[in-house]
């Protein structure tokens, strides 16, 4: 056990930071609205499960710069290129104008090529479908999202999809290198080169020479619009799918909705030098404050984090005591048809760790 628990800290070292007591520090940004009741459901089961980190919690609410540009606060950059680790509940999003969204704000500061976003249904929450077991990967630093917009002349805007051959071949291999480390057997690229024949054929070409470094799993090429349709009527059909960022938006949310909505999803944002792990819900104004929301896929981006940690054994026992919470469906909240409170539902979560510690 001794040397287990060696070993996997052994695989942390390069990538976080440690202190004298074992404990690691990961980022925590609780988020808007419903944010800070999730995050304390989650520090709270994290608490019982005796993980061993320690929060670090930070304010990302934008900050006037030298340029008279809204962004975020240096402390919070600081925080998370310190602990290569962190968690992130839901920040509000102005539409049409004021700052840009800081969530993509921080995938791209901190250059988080890689989305990651599985969706498996979840056994005891009835779905149309049992079986849903996909992972979307989306490029996340460029594509629909480079945030590149004009006006030509009034009443003519254009904006700029921008595609690289470097952020795609990067997104494009992570896809088949996370295949491989997870028995996948498909990587599926989700394109439109049909039409968008130099950018989306520019990301389906760097898909195909990483299909090539990578035989041993099977690869394919499918337009979006079938996908999606696909999706809806036999999800079996696909595996691992890797796509530019906006079809990964899209999607995501869709296969999200397949099991159930995105109050049950998790999300990691990969890059090079760390990772950010998040809900992808919004901030549910409506309900925040009222001990109502459902903290599980902020809770299952956390297991996500602890397993990307290398805490396998925490995220596992973690993990089972939500699904099996969520199975036995005494204490769901309102989005899953229950009428449990955030706190009875993470109570439930924690007595069932508690049970598994002894
Ligand atoms: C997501 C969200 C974000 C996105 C929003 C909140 C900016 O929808 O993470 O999927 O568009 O990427
Ligand atoms: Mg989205």
């Amino acid at each position: 056990m001794a040397y287990r628990i060696l070993r996997k800290f052994a695989v942390l070292k390069d990538n976080t930071r440690f202190y004298s007591s074992g404990l690691k520090k990961c980022t925590l940004i609780p988020g808007d609205g419903i944010g800070p009741e999730i995050s304390a459901a989650v520090q709270k089961i994290f608490e019982t499960a005796k993980v061993p980190i320690e929060w670090e919690s930070v304010d990302v609410n934008p900050v006037r710069g030298p340029d008279g540009k809204f962004g975020i606060p240096q402390a919070a950059i600081d925080s998370v290129n310190r602990n290569k680790v962190g968690l992130k509940g839901p920040l509000m999003t102005p539409v049409g104008k004021g700052h840009r969204s800081l969530n993509l704000a921080l995938r791209k500061e901190f250059n988080l090529y890689a989305n990651v976003r599985p969706c498996r249904s979840l056994e005891g929450y009835k779905t149309l479908y049992d079986d849903v077991d996909v992972i979307t990967i989306r490029e996340n630093t460029e594509g629909e999202y480079s945030g590149i917009e004009h006006e030509i002349v009034d009443g003519v805007v254009q904006s700029i999809k921008l595609i690289t051959e470097e952020a795609s071949t990067r997104v494009a291999e992570f896809a088949f290198k996370y295949a491989i480390e997870n028995g996948r057997k498909k990587v599926t690229a989700v394109h439109k080169a049909n039409i968008m024949r130099m950018s989306d054929g520019l990301f389906l070409r760097c898909c195909r020479e990483a299909a090539e470094k990578f035989p041993q799993v099977k690869f394919e090429e499918k337009y979006l619009d079938t996908v999606c349709l696909n999706m809806v009527q036999d999800p079996g059909k696909y595996d691992v799918l890797v796509m530019p960022n906006l079809y990964g938006d899209i999607l995501s949310d869709m296969c999200a909705g397949l099991v159930g909505g995105l109050g049950l999803t998790p999300s990691g944002n990969i890059g090079l030098n760390g990772a950010l792990f998040e809900s992808v819900h919004g901030t549910a104004p409506d309900i925040a404050g009222q001990d109502k929301a459902n903290p599980t896929a902020l809770l299952l981006s956390a297991v996500m984090m602890l397993r990307y940690m290398g805490l396998n054994d925490k995220a596992l026992q973690i993990e089972t005591a939500c699904f099996d919470t969520i199975k036995e469906a005494k204490y769901l909240t309102g989005d899953l048809g229950g009428k449990a409170k955030c706190s009875e539902f993470t109570n439930e979560i924690c007595k069932r760790i508690e049970a598994s510690n002894k």
